[in-house]
């Protein structure tokens, strides 16, 4: 989609939005009197509100544009830079709907001073781009053509250059989010290790500032990735770690992302139920949050050293697959008993920030995982759960997550669990071992983790309610949302080295 700025309204585009918000008395008045009437007289009968989101299209016709509509943006008072993103992708959503390709809208222009212009831009970039998203290669071309992407969003804005700076940054932000979204929603008979390296290959011969380290079966094997490896011993397909390593600043030590990339969760030999097994190609969506942040990092040339790490498995029942009571010996020589072959993501995980921590010694770790279910009983879809110790990095998390819409929720890292997870006849299980096993499911997980790290700062963050929704957002649709990217690329770009 081109998005274009316009001094006034663009009078080529098929759509016309026009923001209300509580307090425009003159219902558009300046505008177009006849409009003003209609939306009078809409109101009037209750077809329409200003509250915030409510959309009346009109009847007006005799105009340039083929459709107008008017759309409630609530009080100026409470409008921030998430409720930018809702408005302009319900415009995309709504033109999609009405099987037009165009719009122009005065909405950016009318919350003008509200916020920089910068991070204005970049919030209209990501809910344009994220609304216009479709996962349709697999349908039939005629379906295909009524959910064809929109062409133009014309955004009338009279402001400084700022806006469109933070356009370009918001764009490169929602395409690899977009990546992301595409990689989900990939089937796991498409998406597997080896596609994972490709794409990771892709983007490292894109940028020169990223290079690509991959460890295969024999390595993994000879660096005694015992855990990872149990876990893809019932698959057909190899297990891999992948390291993305971008360079951005002279100074300052890693910051390491690392991403759960099981490109299917059957459950293993504790095998998933119907209604629980049909979505697992996604438990790969922390994995490629991560490349796709390394991508945004080194497309936007970011101040800061990083690497993207992503261990990748597949869990499938074979006969040489792993057994429930198997013991496992992690890279950092800890020996794990297997009380569940499902508990598999904290398997792959472990390994790889034991390894991370030890040939990079990085300043920072944050892992990305669709870990648990208890996360989604707990928060459902719209923030993902983040632990952790470092008080300091888990506010730069919540902060970058309410700036970028892309939020998380953090659950409490009590002493009280800091054992549960312990072994009866090894040093760790990989679940939990007090009560009836599943209580605080999300934080025990966290704990399992946090035995792999010694002086990092760490923090992990559970997707696995946030990357895959069953229902449509004000602009991301149902499927795979790419939870984490816009997180992660918020967090560094509001942490830069400062160089
Ligand atoms: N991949 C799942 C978690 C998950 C559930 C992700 C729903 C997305 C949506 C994970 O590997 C898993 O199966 N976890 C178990 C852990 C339990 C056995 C301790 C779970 O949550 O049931
Ligand atoms: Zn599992
Ligand atoms: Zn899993």
């Amino acid at each position: 989609m081109k998005i274009t700025i316009t001094k006034d309204l663009d009078k080529t585009q098929e759509v016309l939005f026009l923001g209300l918000f509580e307090e425009d008395k003159d219902n558009g008045k300046s505008f177009n009197k006849e409009l003003a009437e209609e939306v009078e007289e809409a109101t009037g009968r209750k077809a329409f509100s200003r509250k915030f989101g409510e959309m009346y299209a009109t009847k007006l016709s005799s105009h340039a544009y083929k459709k107008v509509a008017v759309l409630g943006l609530g009080e100026k008072k409470d409008l921030n830079v998430e409720k930018i993103r809702q408005a302009l992708g319900k415009m995309v959503t709504s033109t999609k709907c009405w099987s037009l390709s165009s719009f122009t809208t005065n909405i950016v222009e009318k919350v003008r001073g509200c916020a920089d212009g910068e991070v204005l831009g970049r919030a209209a970039a990501e809910g344009l781009l994220l609304a216009n998203y479709n996962f349709t290669k697999y349908l039939a071309k005629e379906k295909q053509e009524k959910k064809k992407p929109l062409q133009v969003a014309a955004l009338q804005w009279s402001g400084g250059n700022d806006l469109s700076e933070g356009l370009k940054v918001g764009r490169v932000v929602a395409e690899a989010t977009n990546m992301v979204r595409d990689l989900v929603n990939e089937p796991a008979n498409v998406v597997n290790s080896e596609y994972m390296e490709k794409m990771a290959k892709q983007v490292a011969s894109q940028y020169s500032s990223v290079k690509l380290k991959v460890l295969n079966k024999a390595e993994l094997e000879k660096e005694g990735m015992g855990s990872l490896l149990g876990v893809n011993a019932g698959s057909q397909n190899p297990p891999k770690l992948l390291v993305l390593e971008y360079t951005g600043s002279k100074k300052g030590k890693y910051t390491a992302f690392l991403g759960k990339g099981i490109t299917f969760d059957s459950g293993g030999y504790n095998l998933k139920p119907t209604k629980y097994i049909e979505d697992m190609k996604t438990d790969m969506a922390g994995a490629a949050a991560v490349m796709a942040a390394v991508k945004v990092a080194a497309e936007l040339k970011l101040k800061k050293n990083l690497l993207g790490v992503m261990p990748l498995c597949e869990n499938m029942v074979d006969a040489t697959a792993q057994h429930p009571g198997d013991i496992v010996r992690a890279y950092n020589g800890k020996t794990i008993e297997i009380g569940n072959t499902d508990a598999e993501g904290r398997l792959v995980l472990c390994d790889a920030l034991a390894y991370t921590e030890a040939k990079y010694n990085p300043e920072v770790m944050i892992d990305l995982a669709t870990l648990t279910g208890a996360c989604v009983v707990a928060l459902g879809y719209y923030a993902a759960g983040v632990m952790g110790k470092d008080d300091a990095l888990l506010h730069a998390l919540h902060e970058a997550g309410n700036n970028s819409g892309d939020r998380v929720w953090q659950l409490p890292f009590f002493e009280e669990y800091q054992d549960w997870m312990d072994g009866s006849i090894s040093d760790l299980n990989n679940i939990s071992q007090k009560g009836k096993g599943y209580e605080a499911g999300s934080i025990t997980a966290g704990v399992f983790l946090s035995k792999f790290v010694e002086k990092a700062k760490w923090a992990h963050v559970d997707i696995a309610g946030s990357a895959y929704w069953a229902v449509d957002g004000p602009y991301l649709s149902k499927g795979a949302t790419g939870s984490g990217v816009r997180l992660l690329s918020y967090y560094l770009l509001e942490n830069q080295e400062k160089e």
